[in-house]
């Protein structure tokens, strides 16, 4: 099977994107972590594993499928941030430049003709509506608990409850 030239083309600039968001959560966790903010940063260090494995997934399927998986270059992500919220705003723009990729190598998938990628790509269209409401959400609680002296604790304690919640559909979905 032989992947049409375009489609290759805008996969291998979308891994840039998925490289990047494995970097930014990267960097994230350790601004939680120099922050005390131990529950964020196992959220935002679990983040950059999934981001990890989806990068993984975009590599393999391009080589699986004829092409040649191209490593990008290696850029630095944002590493400083005022605060937990604004890390958020971030983790969600980047997100919502991901969805916007995606929707792209679909469109040209479309004209294309390439049905399989176009199956390959529809984990992606979920994961991605799943990963912008979530930090919607969180964004939106944020803004909830509000400024007051422990804010910080409550808001740690809300990631740490995600992390949580993730680790127990995962061990569900193995079984
Ligand atoms: Fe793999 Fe959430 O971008």
């Amino acid at each position: 099977m032989i992947i049409p030239k375009k489609v290759e083309k805008t996969l291998n600039v979308h891994l840039e994107l998925e490289a990047l968001a494995f970097f930014s959560y990267l960097a994230m966790a350790s601004w939680c972590e120099k922050e005390g903010l131990e529950g964020c940063a196992k959220f935002f260090r679990k983040q950059s594993d999934e981001e990890h494995v989806h990068f993984m997934k975009f590599f393999d399927y391009i080589n699986e499928v004829g092409g040649h998986a191209e490593v990008p270059p290696v850029k630095q992500p944002k590493i400083d941030f005022k605060d937990i919220l604004e890390v958020c705003q971030q983790s969600l723009l980047n997100e919502q430049k991901v969805t916007k990729s995606i929707y792209n190598i679909l469109k040209v998938t479309q004209q294309e003709d390439d049905h399989a990628t176009e199956d390959f790509l529809q984990f992606f269209v979920m994961e991605q509506r799943e990963e912008e409401v979530q930090f919607k959400r969180i964004i939106d609680k944020i803004h909830l608990i509000g400024k007051g002296p422990q804010s910080l604790y409550y808001i740690d304690k809300e990631f740490e409850k995600l992390v949580s919640a993730g680790n127990k559909d995962e061990k569900k979905a193995k079984g």
